[in-house]
């Protein structure tokens, strides 16, 4: 089974947001090529944070970048549209946040965009058995949805470990994305066990030297699973 390129991409949540355009722009010259969007509606998670319109500012200011938005919104099908126009190139919503799990992934893939299926840590990945044939990308959140800077919850590799014996099992080519306290070295574990998409918010922004920092995660493609 080919295993998926590693990608580590920065969460811009854990940006300046008074230089947002800036910051996607930094992350761009540093080697970043996908960017992650954390979009947060205050209800299926305690915060707030961006809609489509700041989307679209960051696809305007790095158009060659790879836009991941994370929708941590109760009912994500009804804002698909809008965040598609705003130049989303993956949309990853929760299992828990909708009661359309298999219309809101056709929608996406009927708007031509990778669609993701993202479960909370206490969620378990059993659920996404029927969905894990339709998706591009499952996000295992490796903290309690919300808020960046949090530590990684270990138990979380577990649940990397089974959907990559799923995968393996059923032949899936899906992706494994881990999301929420990953470091170079919580994000070598997790690689170990199977993960390819790992988000880092604070790791990432903490950087002095954003080009050196792109290098080194990348060197977590040469980890053996
Ligand atoms: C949580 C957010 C964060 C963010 C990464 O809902 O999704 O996980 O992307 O933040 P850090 O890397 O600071 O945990
Ligand atoms: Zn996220």
């Amino acid at each position: 089974m080919k295993r998926h390129l590693i990608q580590c991409e920065p969460s811009l949540i854990a940006a300046d947001w008074g230089r947002f355009a800036e910051e996607a722009e930094l992350c761009v010259a540093a080697g970043s090529e996908i960017l992650h969007l954390d979009v947060m509606d205050g209800h299926f998670v305690p915060n707030l944070t961006m809609g489509p319109d700041m989307v679209a500012a960051v696809k305007l200011a790095v158009p060659q970048a790879i836009l991941d938005v994370h929708l941590m919104i109760y009912n994500p099908d009804r804002y698909i549209e809008n965040f598609v126009k705003a130049g989303a190139d993956e949309i990853t919503f929760h299992l828990e946040a909708t009661e359309e799990v298999e219309h809101t992934i056709q929608y996406i893939r009927t708007c031509n965009r990778s669609p993701g299926i993202a479960i909370r840590p206490e969620t378990s990945e059993e659920i996404l058995l029927p969905y894990l044939p339709l998706v591009d990308k499952v996000l295992v959140m490796t903290v309690e949805p919300g808020f960046g800077g949090q530590a990684f919850l270990p138990k979380m590799l577990t649940k990397v470990e089974r959907l990559h014996k799923l995968a393996r099992q059923h032949k899936l080519s899906f992706a494994i994305q881990v999301d929420g306290g990953i470091t170079y070295e919580t994000g070598k574990k997790c690689v170990e066990k199977g993960a390819t998409r790992l988000v880092m918010g604070s790791d990432y922004f903490r950087q002095k030297d954003r080009r050196k920092a792109v290098a080194h995660y990348n060197e977590l493609r040469n980890v053996a699973v």
